[in-house]
C-alpha cells in the first residue's frame, strides 16, 4: 500500500506481516512493529539518533565472540534477561523462583568433587566458606541423583576462565545429590566483579552514569531428568551493589543467609575465622532437563587482565 502519512506507515507493514504462516511469528512481530513504532513517535526520534542506534546495534555484533558475547550483557544490562527469566519460571511469573541467570561463565566439564569436597584448586586469597545446598521439587521431596554444577568469582573478582593465575577450573565443581537431595562444599566467600566496559555496553554504562559491578553471588546449574534445568545464582547480602545489579539479577528470593562465624571450632583444621557458612534450598520445577549451550570454552592466556570499575554517579 502506499503510505499517506507518518501515521499510515504503522498500518502498511502490519497488513503486511498478516501474510506470516506461523501465527507465534506473527503474533511476535506484529507486537514489535507496534511498540517500535509508537517507541519513535513517543521520543520523536530524530534521523541522527536513528544512525546512532543502527551503528550500536552493528558495534554489539562486532564486540562478540567465542569467549564474549556483548548482546548477552547489554540485554542484562536493560533487566531484559531477568525479565524473560521470571516470564517463564516460577508459575509463569506468578510465584517466587529458584530460577536466575546463566551469565557467560558457565563451562562445561567442571571437575567431579565428592560432597563435602572443596572447589579450591590454586591458592585464593579470602575467607573460608561452608556450604549445604538442598534440592527439592515442587512437594518438597528430596531431588535425589541430581548433577549439580557450581562456579564463582574469586574474591578478586575474576572467574578463572578470565584470570592465567588461577589453576584450570579453580571454584568450579560437579556434585551428585545425595538421598536427601543435598551438596556440601568448601569454598572461598565470593565477592562482586564488574562487568567488561571496553565495548558499547561500557559506552552505555557511562553515558547513564551507571556503575558496571555484579554483587558477590554463587552460581548454581542442576539437572535430573523430568525436572526443568535449574539455573541459578545466591547472592551475598552484605555487598554493597546487591540493590543496583549492573545486570538486575537480585531477586529477594536468591538473597542467601552467608553466616560469618568469629569464633567458635571451624568446620576444617585450617580454617581461621572470619569464616562464612551458607545454606540454602532450591525448589526444581517438573519439566525438561536440558543443559543450555555453554558460553565459554576455554581459558584466558597470558596476562591477568584489568576490568575497569565504573563508579555510578549520584
Ligand atoms: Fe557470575
Amino acid at each position: 500500500m502506499i503510505v499517506e502519512n507518518q501515521q499510515h506507515v504503522t498500518t502498511a507493514v502490519l497488513a503486511e506481516l498478516e501474510r506470516a504462516k506461523s501465527p507465534r511469528l506473527k503474533e511476535i512481530m506484529m507486537a514489535l512493529v507496534r511498540h517500535l513504532h509508537a517507541f519513535a513517535r513517543e521520543v520523536k526520534l530524530t534521523e541522527q539518533e536513528f544512525q546512532s542506534a543502527v551503528a550500536y546495534i552493528v558495534a554489539l555484533g562486532k564486540h562478540t565472540n567465542e569467549s564474549h558475547n556483548e548482546a548477552v550483557l547489554m540485554s542484562g544490562s536493560l533487566g531484559f534477561s531477568t525479565l524473560v527469566c521470571l516470564l517463564n519460571n516460577g508459575n509463569n511469573g506468578q510465584t517466587e523462583t529458584s530460577q536466575n541467570l546463566l551469565g557467560p561463565f558457565w563451562r562445561m566439564h567442571s571437575p567431579t568433587t565428592p560432597n563435602g569436597g572443596s572447589i579450591v584448586r590454586s591458592p585464593t586469597p579470602g575467607p573460608a566458606l561452608f556450604v549445604d545446598a538442598w534440592f527439592k521439587d515442587a512437594a518438597g521431596k528430596p531431588v535425589v541423583g541430581a548433577e549439580v554444577d557450581v562456579w564463582q568469582s574469586s574474591t578478586e573478582g575474576y572467574y578463572e576462565n578470565q584470570d592465567p593465575v588461577q589453576a584450570d577450573m579453580n571454584l568450579r565443581g560437579k556434585f551428585i545429590t545425595d538421598d536427601k537431595g543435598h551438596i556440601a562444599f568448601r569454598s572461598v566467600k565470593p565477592a562482586g566483579y564488574p562487568v567488561p566496559v571496553d565495548g558499547p555496553v561500557g559506552d552505555m554504562l557511562r553515558a547513564l552514569g551507571r556503575h558496571n559491578m555484579r554483587p558477590a553471588h554463587l552460581h548454581f546449574l542442576a539437572a535430573k531428568e523430568g525436572f526443568k534445568t535449574l539455573v541459578s545464582q545466591v547472592y551475598a547480602p552484605d555487598d554493597q551493589h546487591l540493590e543496583t545489579d549492573v545486570q538486575f539479577g537480585v531477586t529477594r528470593h536468591l538473597i542467601g543467609d552467608f553466616v560469618r562465624h568469629d569464633s567458635g571450632p571451624a568446620p576444617a583444621a585450617d580454617v581461621t575465622a572470619p569464616w562464612y557458612s551458607l545454606a540454602y534450598t532450591f525448589v526444581m520445577e517438573s519439566g525438561r532437563s536440558q543443559l543450555p549451550r555453554p558460553p565459554i570454552t576455554d581459558k584466558a592466556r597470558g596476562e591477568r587482565p584489568q576490568i575497569e570499575r565504573l563508579t555510578a554517579s549520584a
